[in-house]
């Protein structure tokens, strides 16, 4: 072993340094286009808890990255094409009110698939309906924007409660790559790749087998003409490359959709549509479970609504504020509950390895102890509360110089050297939670320093200063850090 032992006045340069630049030392990467697919949920159902993974896991990776210097380009891949509108819309022009408020995402689709499942008629209606949406015909299309339009005031309530960075402009649905299609077919035609199978058009990438060990095929077009999931992607990849020209796609997705990214991979690179210039990354995540540890469910079973879950976390943090601070204002305890609310359900997600599964409980994420989104919040709020009360303010500290005197200012000055390294970890592995780790580690070194170091009592004015300055640079560390896993940081609690 060779140990390397920094002086305290080493120390005391670094962290300086640190606390001079307003990127807090982190290295800037060189600027690279990566493109995030995100979210990604299905039109004419509501969004469930399966989707908050994919939605705050890709949001967070996209601040990260675009922190780091990268052009990060958000899309929000809808499933918002398919055989299933023949029926979507059918049963849409059956509803009693075609109103946009009185539209129940929550059985429409359910309802639309009983229908077609019990009705030889509704069925028949379906599939034709099916055949004018796929040649454009103008009342089908109509009426087509309007589910989509109505899915979208959904996602986008959902998108604003959780103050995740996808709106509009990030929406790249299925329906976008419907055009090119055919062209998909013709190009893996042209490489020779494509086979006929049962009346179907597929390809058989090497090296995969089904249980039966027969070569498993990528269905490209279905023998009733119809395109399949992996169509709409392989098209994808040819307009990230082609006209978007990414390098770096990450795809946030459950990790039940592994095999159909390691084939729609696969198939690309072998048919040129990308090549080793461009990396390609499925980003797969966990189940959430109940405390139950079965795939979190409400009690008829049905999967969770994210809407639900995340107005029931606002009014649980505002409980919560109240009992430790009943004296804050109610318009004030409105705005810091859902910071403390959607924060926490967020960190939940944020802060395990996104591998695992993960117990949704809410007494343990709202808690003020251990590693929650409200003990980083009140870390800071607390830091900025000395502040208040030296009647100064943070950012007047930031080009003061920090002098290292002690054991715990070393400590906590090597923490506050490493936020890049986690930066770069968190990166590294697509893994947001390290970034949680770091600051979690944070929080509490800061709270041994503030034990051991008195920092509003005066023994020099530099000292006095120093800490202060350690002070300002931990609270914007901590709300960087924050804000990088897209979580709000409320100055007082
Ligand atoms: N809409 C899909 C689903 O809910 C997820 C899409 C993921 N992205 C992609 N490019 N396939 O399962």
């Amino acid at each position: 072993f060779v140990n390397f032992k920094a002086t305290d006045s080493w120390l005391s340069d670094q962290v300086s340094i640190i606390n001079y630049d307003p990127k807090l030392g982190i290295k800037i990467e060189e600027k690279k286009t990566i493109i995030i697919d995100y979210s990604s949920p299905n039109v004419a159902k509501r969004m469930h808890v399966g989707h908050l993974r994919s939605t705050v896991i890709g949001d967070a990776l996209a601040r990260i990255l675009t922190y780091k210097g990268h052009q990060v380009i958000g899309e929000n891949h809808i499933g918002d094409w398919g055989t299933p509108f023949g029926m979507l819309i059918e049963h849409f022009l059956e509803s009693e009110d075609m109103n946009v408020d009185d539209i129940d995402l929550e059985n429409f689709y359910k309802d639309a698939r009983y229908k077609f499942d019990n009705s030889e008629d509704f069925a028949n209606r379906s599939r034709k309906r099916v055949v004018k949406l796929q040649s454009k015909e103008s009342e089908s299309i109509e009426l087509w924007k309007e589910l989509v339009d109505i899915s979208l005031l959904h996602f986008n309530e959902v998108y604003d409660m959780l103050n995740v960075l996808l709106n509009d402009e990030n929406l790249a649905g299925e329906s976008i790559y419907e055009e090119i299609l055919p062209e998909v077919v013709q190009r893996l035609d042209d490489q020779g790749m494509l086979v006929e199978s049962n009346g179907a058009l597929v390809v058989f990438p090497e090296g995969w087998v089904n249980r039966e060990n027969e070569p498993l095929p990528l269905i490209i077009r279905k023998g009733d003409g119809g395109y399949n999931y992996a169509t709409s992607d392989l098209a994808c990849i040819i307009n990230r490359v082609e006209n978007i020209g990414g390098t770096e796609f990450l795809y946030v997705v459950g990790a039940e959709q592994s095999q159909h990214f390691d084939m729609v991979f696969q198939v690309a690179r072998q048919a040129n549509f990308m090549d080793d210039s461009v990396k390609s990354v499925h980003i797969p995540f966990g189940l959430v479970v109940g405390t139950d540890g079965k795939k979190l469910a409400s009690r008829d079973g049905e999967a969770i609504s994210l809407k639900d879950l995340l107005e029931e976390s606002i009014i649980r943090a505002n409980q919560s504020i109240l009992k430790k601070n009943p004296m804050m204002e109610e318009s004030e305890r409105e705005k810091i509950s859902r910071m403390i609310g959607i924060g926490s359900v967020k960190y939940a997600d944020l802060s395990v390895d996104r591998n695992k599964n993960y117990v949704f409980d809410w007494e343990k994420m709202l808690s003020f102890e251990g590693n929650t989104a409200p003990y980083l919040q009140y870390a800071h709020a607390r830091i900025c509360s000395i502040f208040r009360k030296a009647s100064t303010n943070k950012e007047k500290f930031e080009n003061n110089k920090i002098l290292v005197t002690n054991e715990n200012e070393a400590k906590i000055s090597r923490i506050l050297l490493s936020f890049s390294d986690s930066l770069d970890e968190a990166i590294g592995n697509y893994a947001p939670h390290r970034l949680a780790v770091y600051l979690h580690k944070l929080a509490q070194e800061f709270a041994s320093f503030y034990e051991n170091c008195p920092v509003l009592v005066y023994y020099s004015e530099s000292i006095m200063n120093s800490r202060l300055a350690l002070c300002s640079l931990t609270a914007r560390t901590l709300s960087t850090g924050l804000n990088l896993l897209g979580i709000d940081s409320p100055e007082r609690m």
